[in-house]
This record gives C-alpha cells, structure tokens and sequence, in this order.
C-alpha cells in the first residue's frame, strides 16, 4: 500500500464525490503562486467539513490557521445566508491571499480573517464576549493545539464541534520520546481531550493524497 494508491483513490473519490470548481481552482493555484505551502486539505477532506458543519447546523465557525482560505471556503459553503466564520492566521500575507480567494469565491461578506497569533486573537474574542461558536476546526502550528483546544472551549457551548487536523503525522503520534515540539503539542491536546470532562472526543487514522495523518472530531457536552 503506498501514496501512488492512496492518491489514485482519492482521485477517483474526489472527482466523484467532491469535484472542484473554478473558485476552489483558482484557490490552490494562486495559492501556490504566491508561494504558500500546499499544506491545504484535501478535496474530499474539505467536503468532509462542508458536511460535518452542516450536520451541526452550524451558523457561526471559527478556523485557526487560515492559510490561503481552501478550507476556509469549504468550511464557508456550509453557512445559512446569515451565519459567519472567523479565520486566525499569524501571516499577513497568507492572510491577503486568502482574502483575495475568499472573496472571489463569492464569501467575503460571510468570512472574516484576524491576522496574529491565534492565541492572542482567541483572547481578544472572549475578552470581548464574542458569542460561542458552533464548529471550530483548528489546523495552526502544531506545538499551539492544547491552547487552541483550552481557548476553544471557552468560546464553545454545549453541542459545539471541534476538529483538529493532522493529529497522526506520519505515525510520529506514538512517540512519547519525541523531541519534535509539533509532536508533543499534539500528543499533549489529545490527553486534554482525553481528559476534559466537558467533552467526548475520538481520533481517526486517515490516508490520501496528503499523505498518512488523521484527524480528532470532538463534542463538547457542557
Ligand atoms: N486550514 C488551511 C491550512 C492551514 S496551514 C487549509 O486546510 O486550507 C496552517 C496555517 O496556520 C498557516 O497559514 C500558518 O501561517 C498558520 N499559523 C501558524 N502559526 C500560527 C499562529 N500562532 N497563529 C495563527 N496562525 C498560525
Ligand atoms: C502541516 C500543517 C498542516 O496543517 C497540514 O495539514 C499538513 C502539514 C505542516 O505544518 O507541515
Ligand atoms: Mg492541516
């Protein structure tokens, strides 16, 4: 089994189950021309959000980790005409590019991007009282995730998802003798999750064309 098949599948399923179109098209391709990494979900990755915010029937969504707006799009498409979502990104740039796609696709008026450190930014949202999200999806630096999950939920309620992408990189999860910071972040969120009584959580091993990863999907439950 190798990334060759693993990508002919998805290849196969996304075009199938989660075809692109011009938006997303233009999307990853100026992406990529203004030099971002194409560190982007996947196609049937980004569907998969679209549908797990729409079960939730969510109406306000917080990303972290904005990058050029590919999942910010997918994530946007769920929304009611008046539901919004709020994206952090620490780059300005990633920031700029995002906002050009985003607005191309249609969504500039559903979607605002604060730029800084996601930490900072989720501060300011609860120091301002901003109302409590319904479906976060956190996807920034690696080594920030047990903060963004300790943020998070002060800014959830009860029956608020959380997804958190790229929770097995590689396997590199099971190393409790990692020195990789990104590595122990995320080791360390799952053990929040593990044992946070507000909520119930699980992880899943995944495979495609971006590799061998896996994602958590939490429920907060009070
Ligand atoms: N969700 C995007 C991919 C995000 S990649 C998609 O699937 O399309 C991760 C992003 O997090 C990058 O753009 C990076 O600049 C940003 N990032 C890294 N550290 C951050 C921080 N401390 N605060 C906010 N964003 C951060
Ligand atoms: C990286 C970050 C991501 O969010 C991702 O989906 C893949 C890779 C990274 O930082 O390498
Ligand atoms: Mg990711």
């Amino acid at each position: 089994m190798s990334e060759e098949l693993w990508t002919r599948v998805d290849d196969y399923l996304v075009s199938l189950l989660a075809p692109s179109d011009a938006a997303l098209d233009a999307t990853l391709g100026d992406s990529s021309a203004a030099g971002l990494p194409e560190i982007n979900v996947a196609p049937n990755q980004g569907k998969l959000l679209e549908l797990l915010a729409r079960v939730r029937g969510a109406k306000r969504i917080l990303e972290i980790g904005t990058l050029g707006g590919y999942s910010t799009i997918w994530l946007a498409r769920s929304l009611p005409a008046d539901g919004g979502l709020i994206s952090l990104e620490l780059e300005p740039h990633h920031a700029d590019v995002a906002r050009a796609n985003i607005n191309r696709a249609g969504l500039g008026a559903m979607v605002e991007i604060r730029v800084g450190p996601a930490v900072e930014t989720l501060r300011g949202l609860i120091a301002e009282g901003a109302a409590p999200f319904d479906f976060i999806f956190i996807d920034a630096d690696k080594e920030g995730y047990p903060a963004y999950f300790a943020l998070s939920l002060e800014l959830s309620r009860p029956g608020t998802v959380i997804v958190a992408d790229n929770v097995v990189r590689n396997g590199a999860v099971v190393d409790s003798t990692s020195s990789d910071e990104r590595v122990l972040g995320v080791r360390r969120f799952l053990e929040l999750v593990a044992g946070e009584p507000r909520v119930e959580g699980t992880a899943v091993q995944t495979v495609g064309s971006k590799g061998y990863d896996g994602f958590a999907l939490i429920y907060v439950k009070e």
